[in-house]
């Protein structure tokens, strides 16, 4: 099978030229001007950009937490994904406390085996790591699991002492792996929610004023202090403030192997998403929360000037009827998690190159190629070159939408709101290519469940 995108605006993270893109199976086998190939289809996409399908290095699909499982499976949500342009998602596979991580990666194997739609990759979240245990390690990065999450949050769940985040990271350290952490302290933040229900505030708006900035700062420093004596990169997840960015900051400007995503909910949503009298506010329960409006333009310059290096979604929807609402009378039993796989592409798009704060090279950087880089998925993914993974995406950057989870081109995600309800963007993925074939197309579904590969990752190959 091969096919040819003739007539593009060809840009990856440093490129921007018109050339003709020839696909041979899987994979990208020659760019150029006019090519003279006869291919099996030819997809014509004058006016378009072409871009490398999108990598969104943090997704939960089919994730038991909160009492219940996150709304997605790895049959939708990766569907949902390919919608929005994106071609790879790292998920976290989770090690059940007192049982091995490598247990932990064959459940998540048989979640994800014959459903999913894009190729995915996974890291595995750490809940104990006793000295015995260690070698596990080793074995994962060797089965193409080369990071790990820990959680300093959610005390009694997933949570992990600084004792356990110190072994685990040297190991990784010596491994040539990175970690990736959950920087917020649960431990103080517990005790917060504890004062706040038992003055009787129980509305989803205390989520957000029981977890403040300062105990995100705080985890950001504590986790790189831990990780600089281990020796260990580490990579933080969904970082929501000003405060906390300011932590990596100052640890890249020393010269600490440090890094950093943020999410769309912390660029486009606030703290005013809260205000609500009735429990409408649950829908925006997510860990870190919203924070207030300000901080936005301080992530925008973090991106903008290199200290964050990606936007990632942490997907994690769960349904506002049946599942948000297990905490209509206590904040803290609402499920933590909102949606966001498919439209992060074009969110960005919009509030970063129509709104002039990023380049377009810049976008296709922190939506793909940073994180493919990150986490040993370059150059399979993450870029368009000879040789590299046909994932690729027909970006049309002219054209608008509202997202709505009623308008059928920007909803695909089996959850019952969309988190960015009524928002327009500017800039849509019209056809999207995984592997060299076509996936998504005039808004149909063409791809198939268990047409994603899993994807054996490399060791972190920074320093960048
Ligand atoms: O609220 C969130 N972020 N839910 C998913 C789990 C996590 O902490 O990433
Ligand atoms: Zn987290
Ligand atoms: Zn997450």
């Amino acid at each position: 099978m091969s096919l040819l995108i003739r007539n593009g605006r060809v840009v990856t993270a440093v490129d921007d030229y018109h050339a003709d893109i020839f696909v041979e199976d899987e994979t990208v086998s020659l760019i150029g001007r006019n090519l003279d190939v006869e291919a099996d289809r030819t997809i014509d996409a004058a006016g378009r950009l072409v871009i490398p399908g999108g990598v969104d290095p943090h997704t939960h699909m089919d994730m038991p937490f909160g009492g219940t499982t996150s709304a997605d499976d790895f049959e939708t949500g990766t569907r949902a994904a390919a919608f929005g342009g994106t071609t790879t998602i790292v998920d976290f596979a989770i090690q059940t406390k007192g049982h091995s991580t490598l247990e932990g990666l064959e459940t998540w194997h048989e979640k994800a085996a014959g459903k999913a739609g894009i190729d995915y990759g996974f890291h595995m979240i750490v809940t104990d790591m006793e000295d015995d245990r260690l070698w596990e390690m080793r074995r994962l990065a060797d089965e193409g699991v080369t990071s790990y999450k820990m959680f300093m949050a959610y005390p009694g769940v997933l949570y992990v002492d600084d004792g356990t985040l110190f072994r685990a990271m040297r190991k990784a350290g010596e491994d040539g792996t990175l970690v990736c952490m959950h920087a917020e302290n649960g431990i103080v933040i517990d005790e917060i929610v504890k004062i706040a229900l038992a003055e009787g505030k129980t509305a989803p708006k205390y989520h957000a004023l029981t977890r403040p900035t300062r105990m995100e700062a705080e985890g950001v420093h504590r986790s790189i202090a831990i990780a600089e004596v281990a020796g260990v990169p580490v990579y933080i997840v969904h970082l929501s403030c000003a405060d906390a960015l300011e932590q990596v900051t100052l640890a890249r400007d020393r010269g600490a192997q440090v890094f950093a995503e943020t999410c769309p909910q912390y660029l486009f949503l606030d703290l005013s998403h809260y205000d609500h009298d009735d429990f409408e506010g649950a829908k925006y329960v997510m860990t870190p929360p919203l924070r207030e409006k300000w901080n936005q333009e301080h992530l925008w310059r973090g991106l903008g000037f290199g200290d964050l290096q990606s936007i990632s979604t942490d997907h994690c929807p769960f349904c506002f009827k049946d599942q948000k609402v297990l905490g209509i009378d206590d904040f803290s039993k609402i499920p933590n998690g909102g949606p966001g796989v498919e439209n992060r592409m074009s969110l960005v798009y919009n509030g970063g190159v129509v709104g002039g704060r990023l380049s377009v090279n810049k976008f296709v950087e922190l939506t793909s190629t940073a994180a493919a880089k990150l986490f040993g998925l370059f150059p399979k993914k993450g870029t368009i070159a000879v040789g590299s993974d046909a994932d690729i995406v027909v970006f049309n950057p002219e054209r608008r939408e509202t997202i709505s989870i009623d308008n059928p081109h920007t909803h695909h995600m089996n959850v019952d709101y969309n988190a960015y309800e009524g928002t327009e963007v500017q800039g849509v993925s019209e056809i999207v290519i995984s592997r060299g074939r076509v996936v998504v197309e005039d808004n149909i579904w063409h791809g198939r469940a268990g047409g994603g590969n899993f994807i054996k990752r490399g060791l972190f190959g920074g320093p960048f």
